[in-house]
Order: C-alpha cells, then sequence, then structure tokens
C-alpha cells in the first residue's frame, strides 16, 4: 500500500529481505522476485525467495535487467486497480527487458543471448484485441516482471533496438507503445500538426519525443515550470504551466495561431477532457488515454460533432504495433527520458518516489546480473 500507510509496505519488505542465504539467480536453485501480497488497506510489495523457473516448449527463459513502473502499477499496488481484478499473488511490473539465457523446445524466435523486452499484452500480437488478450496484461496477475528470472512464452518478447541499453528498453512496453499508437496508428499524425500532451508523465515524454521526431509541433502542459523549461529542451514547441493558468487550453490554442491542436493525448481526465476539446482544432484527434484526475463520465458528443472530431479510446496495443514503434525508434535513434534508477533490493522506494510525482521521465528499476 502505498499513499495512505507506505510504512506497512516497507516494513513487510524489510523483514522478508533481511533473511539470510536468498541465492542468487546466477546458477543458484533458487531466485529472488517480488509479489503482491494482501493488506489491511490494499497490497503489499514483499520480497520472496522462490524456485529457479524452467523455460517449457516455446519458452523462454529470461535474465530480467531492468524493470520500469507506470500509473497503473500505483494503482494496482493500492488494489484500485479496474481490470482483471485483485493482483494478490502476482509478481508486479509489466514492463521489464533483460537477456534470454535459456530457451526451451521449439523456440524460433529467439536464441540464447538475444536482448529482450516483454510486451503488456502477452497474448496480443496483432489485428484488433479480443477478451482473451486482453486478459493477458502484464504485471497484475500474471507475467510480472520484478523477478531476477521470468519465463515467457517467446511470441510475449520483442528485441530491444540496438542503440537502447536494457534501463531505456524498460521504459517502453506500456508506455511508449500507448503514446505511438495514439499518434501514429490511431491518429496518423503528419509532420507541422500540433500535439497538444499534458503533463510530464511517462506518455506525455514519449508523445513529446515521438511528436518531434515526426517533425511535428508538441505542446506539453505541466504544473512546473522547471519540467516545462526541460520539455524545451526535448524539442517543445510550446508550454503552458497549468497550475499558474486554470485557462491553459486558451493558451494552447494562442501558441497554435488561433487553429488549435490536431492532436491531444488525453491522459488527465475529468480536470483535462473538457478543456483539451477547447484547445482542439477542427477535424483533429484525441486519444482518450487516462484519467489522471480521475476518469471523465460521458463522452462528449455535441463538441465532437461539431468540430468533426474524431475520439479514441487507447489500450496500450499490440506486439505488431510495439515493433512498429521500435522500428521508429531505431530509425530515429530516440532515447527514451529516465529520471532515475532505483537498485531491486530497494524497488519499494521506486514506487514512493512515483508517488510523490516528483520526477520527470521514466523511474526505473535495475536488477543486478
Ligand atoms: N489507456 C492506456 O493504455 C494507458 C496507458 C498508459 C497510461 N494510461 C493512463 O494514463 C495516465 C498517465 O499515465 P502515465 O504513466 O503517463 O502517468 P505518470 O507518468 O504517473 O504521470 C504523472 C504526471 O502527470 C501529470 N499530471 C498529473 N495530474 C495531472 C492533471 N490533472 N492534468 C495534467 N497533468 C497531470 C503530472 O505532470 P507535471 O508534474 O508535469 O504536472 C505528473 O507528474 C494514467 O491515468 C494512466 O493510468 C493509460
Amino acid at each position: 500500500m502505498i499513499g495512505k500507510n507506505p510504512g506497512i509496505a516497507l516494513l513487510a519488505f524489510t523483514l522478508l529481505t533481511a533473511v539470510p542465504g536468498i541465492a542468487q539467480a546466477q546458477g543458484g536453485d533458487t531466485i529472488r522476485q517480488y509479489r503482491y501480497e494482501r493488506a489491511a488497506d490494499g497490497l503489499d510489495l514483499v520480497m520472496h525467495e522462490a524456485p529457479r523457473p524452467v523455460a517449457g516448449d516455446n519458452e523462454v527463459l529470461v535474465r530480467v535487467r531492468a524493470t520500469s513502473l507506470n500509473r497503473r502499477d500505483l494503482y494496482i499496488l493500492n488494489d484500485s486497480y479496474g481490470p482483471g481484478g485483485s493482483a494478490a499473488g502476482g509478481i508486479p511490473l509489466s514492463d521489464g527487458a533483460g537477456e534470454v539465457i535459456a530457451v526451451g523446445d521449439g523456440v524460433t524466435r529467439f536464441t540464447v543471448g538475444d536482448r529482450v523486452v516483454g510486451i503488456f499484452f502477452q497474448q496480443w500480437l496483432d489485428g484488433p484485441p479480443n477478451p482473451a488478450w486482453l486478459a493477458s496484461a502484464r504485471g497484475a496477475g500474471s507475467g510480472g516482471m520484478l523477478s531476477e528470472l521470468i519465463v515467457s512464452h517467446e511470441d510475449a518478447l520483442v528485441a530491444i533496438p540496438e542503440h537502447l541499453s536494457f534501463e531505456e528498453a524498460a521504459t517502453l512496453p506500456v508506455a511508449g507503445v500507448t503514446a505511438w499508437v495514439s499518434l501514429f496508428k490511431r491518429g496518423e499524425l503528419q509532420p507541422g500538426q500540433f500535439v497538444l500532451l499534458e503533463g510530464t508523465g511517462g506518455v506525455s515524454l514519449f508523445g513529446l519525443i515521438f511528436s518531434a521526431a515526426a517533425g511535428a509541433k508538441p505542446i506539453i502542459t505541466s504544473s512546473r515550470d522547471e519540467k516545462l523549461e526541460r520539455a524545451k529542451m526535448l524539442g517543445a514547441f510550446g508550454v503552458a504551466n497549468y497550475r499558474k493558468n486554470q485557462d491553459w487550453q486558451k493558451q494552447v490554442r494562442e501558441l497554435t495561431g488561433g487553429a488549435g491542436v490536431d492532436h491531444v493525448l488525453e491522459v488527465g481526465g475529468r480536470d483535462t477532457l473538457e478543456k483539451a476539446l477547447e484547445a482542439l482544432a477542427h477535424g483533429g484527434h484525441i486519444a482518450l488515454i487516462g484519467g489522471l484526475s480521475g476518469f471523465a463520465t460521458g463522452v462528449p458528443i455535441g463538441p465532437l460533432m461539431i468540430m468533426n472530431a474524431t475520439a479514441s479510446g487507447i489500450y496500450v496495443g499490440s506486439r505488431a504495433d510495439f515493433e512498429a514503434m521500435n522500428a521508429f525508434i531505431s530509425e530515429h535513434r530516440l532515447r527514451p527520458l529516465i529520471d532515475r534508477v532505483v537498485d531491486f533490493d530497494q524497488a519499494a522506494d521506486a514506487f514512493e518516489f512515483m508517488n510523490s510525482g516528483n520526477f520527470m521521465g521514466k523511474i526505473v528499476i535495475r536488477i543486478p546480473e
């Protein structure tokens, strides 16, 4: 549990990791991994010793080298994440990257030594999703990455772009793919178009980096001027402080010369959706992604209709989307922004950092070799 009584989680973590004699993954019979355990109010993050996993048919054994956090992981820890029910007993974190150290019978996609990153929906490989594939999301009940070793079906991994480190690759599966699908697949972003990004969280920063690389004009908001200054260095065309200026949507429209933005990555929800629509250009596209201020209720039919605008519901994406994003990342030699890297033993700190809001860029947990 984080936010209401973080001490509970940290206490459980400290007691269990203090147990001596836990073997390292290197050749030992056991590995270390975290699991969510039910607490009085939410879930706790608890280190466990577990048997060394073995790759079965069509599976690969991955030495996880880095994982990263998304807002969803805080919702899960607080046991307030909707899809899939409670994650109690599951291994935390959907996003992780590592090295293949063994392959099971029948594996054709990877060999020992390959650098891989997990896809979010383990079974959604291409085309439109179905309920079973959406139920295969990593990091709640199954497929979690906060473990020294994991076994994965070979289909549920993609190769890491060559120029990226394990830490950088670990940031891609949720925030990166969500931003990429919103902009390019559903939004069909064109050079020169205006893109509105709300706040400087994970999805928004990928949106900034991708749209700048595509020759578009990203406009980003933040509650903090120092973050806006950094955003300019990352390629922001324009910036607005949504805390100082409650009518930030007017400032955003002014930055476009009055026409409005062509794309919105709508992550704010209740506090931002209506304002984002006020900043939208006729014929624009709004990607409905998140609810940082609580989820907005009701589709704003009137404004969408009058503006001939399009709204898309976005739920991360498929393996094919991930691979298309990786091709774009490789072509433009893009690098994700990482705020900080936390050691595996201090994984609870990563959740605390995320909860503090005092970060700009992804929070990564490094797992030693
Ligand atoms: N549908 C999907 O597939 C999908 C995928 C990924 C994420 N999401 C959702 O999208 C949202 C963003 O996720 P994330 O991982 O990018 O979050 P995140 O990294 O935790 O973003 C945190 C940042 O968001 C900004 N923020 C917070 N409240 C805001 C508000 N009311 N208006 C504007 N900005 C605000 C703040 O930026 P400043 O500090 O700059 O003010 C804050 O630092 C979450 O609700 C998440 O659950 C959905």
